[in-house]
């Protein structure tokens, strides 16, 4: 199969969706990769890199659309793709549909094959192609959040690690799931006092068998939270109900009982996130404050790390891309349910429940 890989050209995009290391499997097995010239550019890789490993190279992004059976990216097409995707063209990457209207009536115009990473499902329902892109943002909360307790930057000057004869500083973090899990790991890594909060019993029981004993669970309701945020340094928002807006679990009023210069990393911002104050924020400009409280709500954490970010993405998708490419993608849905729970729209059709509903007002489905 021929695959294509072109340069994502959204603002402030540095992924690629496929590493020399995906190339060298494809091109093993008989495929033939062609990448846009410096496709990998942002996250470290030359276009020297994939022609050692056997890719060619293509000059234009037009290129690489016309010539690909299945194009692989990272973010949905943009409004100057619409046009290059092609009639039973395989297009595997992130689309987030039901967010746009637009892209959802393009890929249904074009008549493409959409296969969505975000619902791909693993044997337990999980979404294996969402994890590692949690996992980065739940580590660089931690980073983040360090770095905005510095005073220059109108934190609370507190140092997480603290030094001999100083209390560390003191980290909430709120859903003990992957992002929650992560953050709590590299809070306590650097010597900070974690509480870690979750509604799920076994969540926490998990966190409190791996974690160290620095790091305490505890149960996630309103008098637990609105103690704790008067008393942490740094407040991560790692909740997620699936399917839903985040819960509002730390509301406008709370704000005046924190110290001023406490820091919030409202990791759930791409589901509206936890704090009733958040608005999503660029990597431009991460940070905003309300009443002395300092809140950081990038959207798109894991863009600020792209080498991190492609080779964690690509780890877990080049194994669907291998099985899109030796069986074609009808037999490869056919023989992974979990696969198949990707395949969003198909030759014009809307065939995943959630985007019709989602456009059930303004569009006419067929
Ligand atoms: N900003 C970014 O760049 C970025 C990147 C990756 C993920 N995210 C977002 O981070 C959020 C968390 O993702 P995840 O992969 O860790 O989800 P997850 O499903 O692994 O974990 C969410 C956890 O929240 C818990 N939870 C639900 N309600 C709660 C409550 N009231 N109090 C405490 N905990 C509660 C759940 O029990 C679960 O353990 C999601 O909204 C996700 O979209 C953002």
């Amino acid at each position: 199969m021929k695959i294509g890989v072109p340069k994502e050209i959204k603002n402030n995009e540095s992924r690629v969706a496929m590493t020399p290391a995906g190339v060298n499997e494809l091109v093993k097995r008989g495929h033939e990769v062609l990448v846009q010239t410096e496709a990998g550019i942002g996250s470290g890789f030359s276009d020297a890199d994939y022609q050692a490993v056997g890719a060619s190279i293509e000059s234009t992004i037009e290129d690489v659309y016309a010539k690909a059976e299945m194009i692989v990216k990272v973010k949905e097409p943009i409004a100057q793709e619409y046009g290059l995707v092609r009639k039973g063209q395989v297009v595997f990457t992130y689309f987030h549909f039901a967010s746009s209207q637009p892209l959802t009536e393009a890929m249904i115009q074009s008549k493409a094959i959409c296969i969505a990473y975000e619902t791909v499902e693993d044997r337990n329902g999980a979404l294996p192609l969402l994890t590692p892109m949690s996992e980065v943002a739940g580590r660089m909360a931690i980073q983040q959040g360090a770095k905005f307790l510095e005073k220059p930057v109108k934190g609370r000057g507190v140092l997480l690690g603290g030094v001999p004869g100083v209390a560390p500083g003191k980290v909430l973090v709120i859903g003990a799931g992957t992002v929650g899990i992560q953050a709590a790991k590299m809070a306590a890594g650097l010597g900070a006092h974690v509480t870690i909060l979750d509604v799920n019993m076994d969540r926490l029981r998990y966190v409190n068998d791996v974690m160290p004993p620095h790091v305490v669970t505890e149960y996630s309701n309103e008098y637990n939270i609105r103690n704790h945020i008067k008393t942490h340094d740094l407040i991560i928002g790692g909740v997620l109900l699936k399917g839903a807006k985040a819960p509002r679990l730390i509301t406008k009023d709370m704000l005046k009982t924190m110290r001023p210069g406490t820091v919030i990393v409202d990791v759930a911002v791409d589901q509206g996130g936890c704090v009733e104050t958040t608005r999503p924020t660029t990597h431009e400009d991460p940070i905003f404050i309300i009443d002395d409280v300092v809140h950081y709500c990038v959207a798109n954490m894991p863009g600020a790390v792209p080498h991190t970010s492609t080779v964690a993405l690509t780890n877990v998708t080049l194994p669907y891309i291998l099985r899109l490419a030796d069986k074609g993608y009808e037999e490869a849905l056919n023989q992974d349910p979990g696969l198949a729970k990707g395949l969003n729209i198909q030759a014009g059709k809307v065939v995943y429940e959630p985007i019709k509903e989602a456009f059930a007002d303004q569009m006419q489905m067929n």
